[in-house]
């Protein structure tokens, strides 16, 4: 069965990034000139989806108004010519058929999910994390979509992190299919250092199917006594097989500030526009020491 709807939760509070994101989400932070929302939304679409579902919290109404037609905006664009903006920002409401519902207390990734329970029905479905911005040849979610095709069950996507990092994860205990491609033998959410089963974290993209959605109704609070989808997920792989994708790309991690400002560092740095201009300005930085 073909993958066309995605689940994007936005409902964290994103408190690393405070006061930030004390009254706008953290997907709306811009790497360069574009939030994080739509990078990953871009992604989304270039994979296949069809149908986007954000599942929101407080705050969160600059991502509806960021997708939406802001008729004030095209017409002052309009009147002045500028035409190549204009476009473009007509094509970011017009990307992908967008749908909104509410998770009214943040009880974790979870239970986010859980909301989306009515908008998937019985289908399969993609989840994609603001945080993880990714890039790559193939898309991420595309990468993942493929191990699905092919294995016809959950996929999440892997990647190997320096063992002093691993307990800001959820990680995995994996066998080898292929040197990309796992079976997931067991999950455990931001383990310690020694308690970690491998140096291979879950990052923020995933492909699910129905089958999660009566073992989150039931799960109870993990980690930060929040609802954990690592939790389900353990739970599932006792009842059928899950794989883990280790996906080939550069992912960068926006939701924490250091890993923010490595990201738009590297991506100005691909930006033609800036680019030697951006460099010398390096340069001439690590020079004053
Ligand atoms: P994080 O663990 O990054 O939490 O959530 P956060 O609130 O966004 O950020 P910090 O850690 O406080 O800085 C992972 C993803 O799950 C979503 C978040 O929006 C983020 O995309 N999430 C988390 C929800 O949608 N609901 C929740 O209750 C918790």
């Amino acid at each position: 069965m073909q993958v066309k709807k995605a689940v994007f939760p936005v409902a964290g509070l994103g408190t690393r990034f405070l006061p930030a994101t004390k009254s706008s989400p953290k997907e709306m932070l811009p790497l360069i000139d574009k939030p994080l929302v739509q990078y990953v939304v871009e992604e989304a679409v270039a994979s296949g989806i069809e149908q986007l579902l954000f599942v929101t919290g407080r705050s969160k109404r600059a991502i509806e108004d960021h997708f939406d037609i802001s008729f004030e905006l095209e017409a002052l664009l309009q009147e002045k010519g500028k035409d190549d903006m204009l476009q473009e920002v007509r094509e970011i409401a017009d990307m992908v058929k967008i749908f909104y519902v509410r998770q009214k207390q943040a009880l974790g990734l979870g239970h986010a999910i859980l909301c989306a329970r009515e908008f998937v029905g019985d289908e399969p479905f993609a989840v994609l994390l603001g945080d993880d911005i990714i890039d790559a040849e193939q898309p991420c979610l595309g990468q993942l979509l493929d191990v699905y095709r092919k294995y016809r069950g959950p996929v999440v996507a892997l990647e190997k992190v320096p063992i002093e990092a691993i307990s800001s994860y959820g990680c995995v205990k994996a066998t080898g299919i292929t040197d990309r491609i796992f079976e997931v033998t067991d999950l455990v959410e931001k383990p310690r250092r020694e308690e970690a089963p491998s140096d291979m974290a879950i990052i923020g993209r995933y492909v699910l199917t129905p089958d999660i959605f009566p073992i989150l109704e039931r799960q109870t609070p993990g980690k930060g006594g929040e609802i954990q989808l690592t939790d389900a997920l353990l739970t599932l792989s006792r009842e059928e097989a899950i794989y883990g994708c280790l996906f080939k790309g550069k992912r960068h991690d926006c939701g924490d500030k250091l890993g923010f400002l490595k990201a738009t560092v590297d991506m100005a740095l691909k930006r033609e526009e800036f680019n030697e201009e951006f460099r010398d300005y390096l340069r001439e930085v690590l020079a004053r020491g």
